[in-house]
């Protein structure tokens, strides 16, 4: 579902993106997003690990679970949230879509944040 009052941010070509695949992008303003392409569909939530500094980007896919590559935590990609210790907090999710062959983030607008 595409939450009203948001900014869409072209990410990629799904052609570019295929399954088993993911893509880490900047929005300007915004904390690093990573876009996972699964069996599933697509799942976006913010990069970095909610325990310390790591790159989702870089851990290890499962059905719709990633799972960290420093410290092993595993997120659920649909909700963000950890499934055990040692991060406790889930990180960002985000709403996409594919819209003519590319793949939308749908970002909440945050003020002045462009
Ligand atoms: S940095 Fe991700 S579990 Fe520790």
């Amino acid at each position: 579902m595409i939450h009203p009052g948001t900014t869409p941010f072209a990410v990629c070509e799904l052609v570019t993106l295929p399954v088993g695949e993911v893509v880490t992008v900047t929005p300007p303003g915004m904390a690093p997003i990573s876009v996972f392409h699964t069996s599933d569909g697509l799942y976006a939530i913010d990069d970095t690990c909610t325990h310390q500094d790591a790159s989702l980007a870089d851990g290890w896919v499962e059905g719709c679970t990633v799972e960290c590559p420093l410290h092993e935590a595993c997120f659920d990609l649909r909700t963000g949230v950890p499934s055990g210790p040692p991060a406790k907090i889930a990180v960002r999710t985000h709403d996409v879509s594919i819209v003519d062959g590319t793949v939308l983030l749908h970002l909440e607008q945050k003020g002045d944040a462009r």
